[in-house]
């Protein structure tokens, strides 16, 4: 059955596979199976630390891009981020994702500083990047200063369909780059996609699997795209939850050993998302430990969820979502298992 032996399925019938929720029951089941055995019942936590949201680029579909006036700057100091840190310290936290817009006021200097003070300072947890991309000099730089990996979205690995999403002045060829240097450097690395984002089309949900079959990210995130109202794309209709599932599901089976995320964005289009997302074979959760006050400001789309919660509400808040679907928060780094 081709569920089982998914990494040998042809397009055909993965384009089967993803076009019809008649086989969902069974693709959910195996994809826990397969997910148990490698990982057990275990899920991992990440404190996210979304420390700026200024950003040059422009994404159609994201609410920090520079173009949005409206959107109400800010950034954390050093001193601020630490402090992230130490609170998810105390709340049993072993990762910690620096996340930003790409922001050319953070110098490598900077960011080397503040890696490599959270590296030194909380020696047992491991500091992760999301910062962009970034020359290969610079990669190394982050990678010597102590940061261990780095998530990068490939957004969509469909050339064509990357330029419907972006300006011109980007292009999914430098981000595959960027991910490959990552990896060669000796990052973990992870990608990932919006499920949904305009124009997405079957074929290019399996050109995106193709892509990571031959990347082999270490993680995986991915959640469905939801409208902001100040981008050229508020007025798409966002992704569904169900080809949401669908695709993590797909995903574990193709990825048994990856970490992958039940996502905030998942959370945000259907109340118990996040815990249906655990089900279908996610076993990481990404809370947020930005402090309170810019938590609104990091808007990638509309109708965010956690950002009113302090960080330890939102602990506890996931630890009892987890429970409830019959899995178990650990607090410990979560590293990839092989
Ligand atoms: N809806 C859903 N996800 C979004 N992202 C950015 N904008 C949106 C949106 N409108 C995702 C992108 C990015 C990640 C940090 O957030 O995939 O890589
Ligand atoms: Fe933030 Fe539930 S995770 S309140």
């Amino acid at each position: 059955m081709v569920l089982y032996d998914i990494k040998n399925a042809t397009d055909e019938e993965l384009k089967a596979l993803i076009e019809n929720s008649a086989n969902d029951e069974l693709l959910f089941a195996a994809a826990d199976s397969v997910r148990r055995s490698h990982y057990g019942d275990e899920v991992y936590l990440r404190g996210l630390i979304e420390f700026t949201n200024y950003c040059k680029n422009d994404c159609y579909y994201c609410g920090i891009r520079r173009s949005n006036r409206q959107a109400v700057r800010y950034r954390l100091t050093k001193e601020e981020i630490l402090k992230c840190c130490r609170d998810g310290y105390v709340l049993g936290y072993k990762t910690f994702v620096l996340q930003g817009g790409e922001d050319p006021y953070y110098t490598d200097d900077m960011i080397c500083e503040i890696v490599s003070k959270i590296h030194s300072e909380y020696t047992d947890c491991a500091v992760t990047l999301s910062i962009g991309e970034k020359s290969k000099e610079s990669y190394r730089r982050y990678f010597d200063a102590g940061a261990e990996r780095y998530l990068l979205r490939h957004e969509t690995a469909n050339e064509a369909h990357y330029k419907k999403l972006h300006p011109n002045c980007m292009s999914g060829a430098a981000r595959k780059q960027c991910l490959y240097q990552l990896k060669e450097i000796g990052y973990q690395v992870g990608t990932g996609f919006m499920v949904g984002s305009p124009f997405q089309t079957t074929e290019d949900l399996i050109v995106d699997l193709r892509f990571m079959q031959e990347l082999m990210p270490d993680m995986i995130g991915i959640g469905p795209f939801i409208p902001h109202s100040q981008t050229p794309f508020s007025s798409f209709v966002g992704g569904t939850l169900e080809l949401t599932l669908r695709m993590i599901a797909i995903l574990r089976l193709m990825f048994p050993y990856a970490l992958i995320p039940a996502t905030t964005a998942l959370g945000t289009i259907d109340a118990l998302g996040r815990e249906k997302g655990l089900k279908a074979g996610a076993n990481v959760v990404m809370p947020n430990l930005s402090p309170v006050k810019v938590r609104k400001q990091y808007e990638l789309y509309d109708n965010k969820i956690c950002t009113g919660e302090e960080s330890a509400q939102c602990r506890g808040c996931l630890e009892r979502r987890v429970n409830s679907v019959g899995y178990r928060i650990v607090n410990s780094r979560g590293d990839v298992r092989r």
